[in-house]
């Protein structure tokens, strides 16, 4: 199947960086969020990353200006109904989840297909919600989409393969690798990822170390590029323990559960990087732990 234009909804740290990859693979974007000032913030997102891969001679002006035009603000679901493939990239919450796709349905066309980008929660699920399940996807990109190579593909039980050829076929034209997982919690990434933030969590919690040392520790112990306190901020914690909700309520082991303190920081608004405060506070420029 022919996808040219992709409708996004969500225009958050993932939706913007689907919709920056997209367009700079030569495919028309629509870009949808809850309000106009949230669209046009991931816009002006947008147009600065394009803009530091241009000073950093990654791509050239004229590259950035045709994929900044292949971009348009969507204020509305109807906004959409042209769109072949779209890919939901709202907040990690399937209440939000489930609403976006019972008004989205009825915009598109008989033929698109929908994608999410969900981090954790079950497809076939979310499938189960639309009126066209065979044709319904998850396409886990990873954060930040220019620069990570991967992205997962989950089938739902549903799902039928003209729409996981084509998501292959899409996801291939990005300059991406796809590895397919099965459609149970978080998938394979996340699966393995999340706890292991989480007992990050748990070792602050229960004072093991300090962010610093456990950060250092991960980073120079363990060879990992980012500690894992700094991993959970740039991810966003809300994100973060949406996921291990799910871990622990869908495979019911309570080796998941989330880490109180983990909570505590969500309840604060303490989000991580998006809202400037997580483990570090970043307010100042160069990052300083809050514990
Ligand atoms: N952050 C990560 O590292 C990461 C990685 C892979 C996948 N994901 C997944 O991607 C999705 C988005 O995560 P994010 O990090 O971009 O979150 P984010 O908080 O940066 O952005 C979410 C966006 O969704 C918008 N939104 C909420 N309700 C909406 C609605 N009803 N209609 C339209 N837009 C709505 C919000 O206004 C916000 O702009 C989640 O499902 C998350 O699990 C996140």
């Amino acid at each position: 199947m022919e996808i040219s234009k992709i409708g996004i909804i969500g225009a958050g740290q993932m939706g913007t960086g689907i919709a920056q990859v997209c367009a700079q693979s030569n495919l028309e974007v629509a870009l949808n969020d809850v309000s106009e000032a949230r669209v046009n913030a991931g816009l002006a997102t947008i147009a600065g990353n394009l803009t530091r891969q241009v000073d950093r001679k990654q791509i050239e002006p004229k590259a950035r200006e045709t994929a900044l035009s292949l971009i348009r603000p969507a204020p509305d679901f109807e906004a959409l109904g042209d769109c072949d493939l779209v890919i939901e990239a709202a907040t990690e919450n399937e209440d939000i989840k489930r609403k976006i796709f019972a008004k989205l349905c009825p915009m598109l066309k008989a033929t698109a297909l929908i994608a999410t980008n969900t981090s954790s929660i079950s497809i076939t699920r979310l499938a189960s919600i639309t009126d066209r399940p065979e044709r319904f996807i998850g396409i886990h990109f990873m954060n930040p989409v220019p620069r990570m190579q991967l992205v997962e593909l989950i089938r739902g039980i549903v799902t039928d393969n003209t729409t996981f050829d084509t998501a292959k076929t899409f996801v291939s034209r990005l300059g991406k690798t796809f590895t397919v997982s099965e459609d149970f919690p978080a998938f394979i990434v996340n699966r393995i990822l999340l706890p292991m933030i989480n007992e990050a969590i748990y070792t602050l919690y229960e004072g093991v170390g300090s962010v610093e040392s456990i950060d250092t520790a991960m980073r120079l112990g363990a060879n990992h590029p980012m500690g894992p306190l700094q991993l959970a901020d740039f991810i966003g914690l809300d994100t973060v323990l949406s996921v291990m909700q799910v871990l622990y309520d869908g495979m019911a082991d309570p080796k998941y559960r989330p880490c109180p303190l983990l909570v505590k920081y969500v309840e604060a608004g303490w989000l991580g990087r998006k809202t400037q405060r997580g483990f570090y506070d970043y307010r100042s420029g160069s990052p300083i732990p809050t514990r």
